[in-house]
Formats: structure tokens, C-alpha cells, sequence
């Protein structure tokens, strides 16, 4: 009888996957914001991503109506992405979706960095898409050669994205601008130019230069902000796994110590233990927010996939870090609302700010589903409450691969979902594709 309608379900997604691949123009009503903001779509119009091979041990048919929707959820990711902190969590999930073995968790240092391995694992959608985001960057200056290590470490500071602000958010970037400083020069047909492994490399060293120069507490915590001091969880997902990527791909202890050291500060400065929830800032907006502690954990399962990649260690830490994930995930599972996280989490009563979040809920089942690999002691016990909230955000994906009832994630009147309006949220496409490569990774 499941299996009965397992076989529907995969009748009725075929039909699904081939009617979200044709292209056509959104109808909706754009989002208010939209007019004055002159968002306009990315050059990418028509978006076709290759489509994906899900893992059959999943016995969920919500996991396979997101393996046949993800292309096109991805392609609605590129059509409308457009802040640092977007560009980076795009980047970072068409690695996770279409090149696990450059992803922290499924690691391999072949892939990166040897020549005859780049045949098969070509990172074509993320090399375009983030050297589209690049075009613009000032490479005069960049070395002609030289070794991408040494580059990597002599940078000027500066930002590789406009962050608006935000000292963290254009370090999301870094991760895919890292791997195209290894791949850049032998793609081919990327539709987009590209510039040479050298000046990515140099890019991205300024970057991390731009990091490093940043405003920092009496601790040492780094500031997410650029001019002044100030704490968001969402830079848990920002600063620490850039860190953490660049001392697994470099072999460089420092740099993986550094981006756990930098997580545990961040979850010191916003964790409030009573509640076992992160605060969304240390200062204006000291709520407890869906995405916020979806950020914090998320970046945490990439910092940690990035340590036991680069072959363990810092054993204390880890095991701290670990322990405050479990509770936190337990105090989100506790208070899932209909399957998902509501988008404010508190003494809030107005609806806006209590409604279900799909897109912070997409963020915290991803970070679970590493955790479960990880940690399975840990984590076991929740599993039913993840794949419950993770069907309850599948439910949330319109037929136009749009993630639906999202918070606002520009924050524009304060981080408010509005269920009954089409708000887009680019984060939240690309969190169902983090969300998806967890699963599939974690297998069951
Ligand atoms: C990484 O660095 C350590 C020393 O910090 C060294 O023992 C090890 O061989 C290095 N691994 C690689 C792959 O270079
Ligand atoms: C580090 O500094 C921040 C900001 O002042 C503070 O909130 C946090 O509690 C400190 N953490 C530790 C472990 O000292």
C-alpha cells in the first residue's frame, strides 16, 4: 500500500519536474518592495540546472518531491539573488547539491586540487554563477602566478561583494571564489568570463585580510558589522565556515581553530541558556529568530564537516560546540508549529511575528541532518521531529519551485512573515538545496 503510493508520488513528481521546466514569466504579484527597489531578475533568464539522482534509501515522498523540484527551486535561487549573503549561500549550496566532494562533509582533496580528478567533478554551476557576481571586482593588481596558498595569505583588505555594512556577509562568498581560484582556468563554456585562478586566489585573500582587519571585542569575537561592534547570529553561518573551508582546503590548523573559536565566542555573546535559543543581534534585535538559529547551526555543521575533513582534532571544543547544537536543535523541535519553526520565538503574540518560518525552518532540518551523521547519539532522538518539519517546508513549495510563507529577509518593516503575500526569499530557495544535500548525504 506505501509502495503503491511511493510509485504515485513519482508518477505525479515526473509530471511536476517537466511542467517546472519549461520556461515561462512569473505571474505573480510582485512584492510590494519589488517596485521601488527596482529588483530586477539576474541575467541568468532561463536557468536549467541539471537534474539530480536522489538517494533511494530515502523512503520519503517528500524528500523526492524535493529531489524533482530542486533544479528549478535552484533556478529561481539565480533568477532573484542578489545580496552578499545571498550570493554566498547560493555559491555554497550548488557546491553542496552538484559537487558534494568540494563541500566540507563528503571532502576530498583529490578533487580539489588535483588536475585529473577536475574532470569529474567540474564545479559548473557555482563557478558561473559566482563569477557572475564577480564580474565587477577590480583584479588590477592581482599576481600574474605564483602559488594560490601564498596569495591566498598576502592579501589587502577589501570586500569581494558589496556587504552594505556587513563586515561577515561577503565572506559567504568566499567559499565558491576558493574554488574557482582552483578551477577557473580550466573551465571552459562557463558563459560567463572568468578571471584566473591567480586573481580569484588574490580576491579572496583580500577578503580574508578585509575579515581579519575588522572591528573585534576585548575576546576577540569578530564583529559582523564593518564601523562598529556588533553581533548577529546570521554571521555564524558567514565568517566561521570561510575560516573553517580555507583551513581544510589549505591544510592550515590556525584558520580551521580560528573559525571554531570564532563560532564558540558568537554562540557565547547570543545564546541564551535559559531558553537553549540564540538571540538574533547582541544589540537592536535581541529576539529569538527562526533563521538566526538556523544560521548559527548551519554554520556550525559546515565548521565541524570542515575539522573532521582535515582529519580531526581540537576534541574539547568540538564536543563543546556539539552539545550546545543538540540543545538548541531540542529547544527548536520542541516548538515546531504545524511541522515548522514560527519565524519569532518568545513573548511575541502578533501573528507576523509568531507565523511559521519556512525558510528558517529549511535552515535548521539542513544543519540537522549533518548533525545526525556526526552525532548520531546526539541527534537520533529528534529525527522524527526533523523529518516531520522537513515535509511541513516541502508542503511550502508553490508548482513555480517558489518557497512560500518566508520571513522577509530584507528585514524591510522588521523580519515579519506575511503568509498571505508572495514574498520571495532568495536565502530560502537556496536553504531548501542545503536542506536536500543534507538529506541525501545522511541517507535515510
Ligand atoms: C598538513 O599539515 C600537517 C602539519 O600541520 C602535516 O603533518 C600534514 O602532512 C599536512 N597534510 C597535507 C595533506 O599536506
Ligand atoms: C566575548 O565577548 C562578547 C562581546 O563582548 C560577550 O558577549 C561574550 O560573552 C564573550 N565571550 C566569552 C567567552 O568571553
Amino acid at each position: 500500500m506505501v509502495m503503491v503510493a511511493y510509485i504515485a508520488a513519482i508518477f505525479a513528481l515526473l509530471q511536476l519536474a517537466a511542467a517546472a521546466a519549461i520556461p515561462h514569466h512569473p505571474h505573480h504579484p510582485r512584492h510590494p518592495r519589488a517596485a521601488h527597489e527596482k529588483r530586477q531578475d539576474n541575467a541568468y533568464h532561463a536557468v536549467h540546472l541539471p537534474l539530480l539522482s536522489y538517494n533511494h534509501r530515502i523512503y520519503d515522498p517528500a524528500y523526492l518531491m524535493l529531489s524533482m523540484k530542486l533544479p528549478a527551486i535552484l533556478g529561481r535561487a539565480i533568477q532573484i539573488t542578489h545580496k552578499s549573503w545571498e550570493i554566498g549561500t547560493l555559491t555554497q549550496a550548488l557546491l553542496e547539491v552538484y559537487n558534494p566532494r568540494l563541500a566540507p562533509w563528503a571532502y576530498s582533496d583529490a578533487s580539489f586540487h588535483s588536475a585529473l580528478d577536475r574532470r569529474t567533478t567540474t564545479p559548473i554551476e557555482a563557478a558561473r554563477v559566482a563569477a557572475g557576481f564577480l564580474v565587477n571586482y577590480d583584479f588590477s593588481g592581482a599576481p600574474a602566478s605564483g602559488d594560490v596558498d601564498a596569495i591566498l595569505l598576502n592579501g589587502t583588505p577589501r570586500a569581494l561583494v558589496d556587504g552594505a555594512g556587513s563586515l561577515g556577509d561577503p565572506c559567504a562568498l568566499g567559499t565558491a571564489t576558493w574554488v574557482l581560484a582552483h578551477f577557473a582556468d580550466s573551465l571552459a563554456n562557463t558563459g560567463t568570463p572568468l578571471a584566473t585562478n591567480e586573481q580569484y586566489a588574490w580576491a579572496v585573500g583580500n577578503q580574508l585580510a578585509y575579515l581579519q582587519a575588522g572591528p573585534r571585542s576585548e575576546n576577540g569575537t569578530i564583529s559582523q558589522r564593518e564601523d562598529h561592534f556588533e553581533l548577529w547570529a546570521d554571521q555564524g553561518y558567514m565568517i566561521p565556515p570561510f575560516l573553517a573551508y580555507l583551513g581544510l582546503t589549505t591544510n592550515n590548523t590556525q584558520l580551521l581553530e580560528q573559525a571554531l573559536d570564532q563560532w564558540l565566542l558568537v554562540s557565547s555573546a547570543l545564546l541564551d541558556t535559559n531558553h537553549n535559543l540564540y538571540r538574533h543581534l547582541n544589540t537592536w534585535d535581541t529576539r529569538f529568530w527562526a533563521t538566526g538559529n538556523g544560521w548559527m547551526l548551519a554554520g556550525l555543521m559546515r565548521v565541524l564537516g570542515s575539522i573532521e575533513a582535515a582529519g580531526g582534532g581540537l576534541d574539547a571544543k568540538v564536543r563543546e560546540a556539539e552539545a550546545i547544537a543538540a540543545r538548541v536543535f531540542q529547544a527548536l523541535f520542541d516548538r515546531l508549529d504545524g511541522g515548522r519553526i514560527p519565524n519569532y520565538m518568545g513573548a511575541e503574540t502578533d501573528p507576523r511575528y509568531t507565523a511559521g518560518d519556512s525558510a528558517g525552518t529549511a535552515a535548521v532540518v539542513g544543519a540537522f541532518y549533518r548533525f545526525l551523521v556526526m552525532r548520531p547519539d546526539l541527534a537520533g532522538p529528534m529525527k522524527g521531529a526533523a523529518e516531520q518539519a522537513f515535509a511541513a517546508v516541502v508542503d511550502k513549495i508553490d508548482t513555480d519551485a517558489w518557497l512560500t510563507a518566508v520571513v522577509d529577509p530584507q528585514g524591510t518593516n522588521g523580519f515579519l512573515v506575511y503568509p498571505d503575500q508572495n514574498t520571495r526569499s532568495p536565502e530560502g530557495q537556496s536553504l531548501l538545496a542545503v536542506m536536500w544535500a543534507a538529506r541525501t548525504a545522511a541517507g535515510q
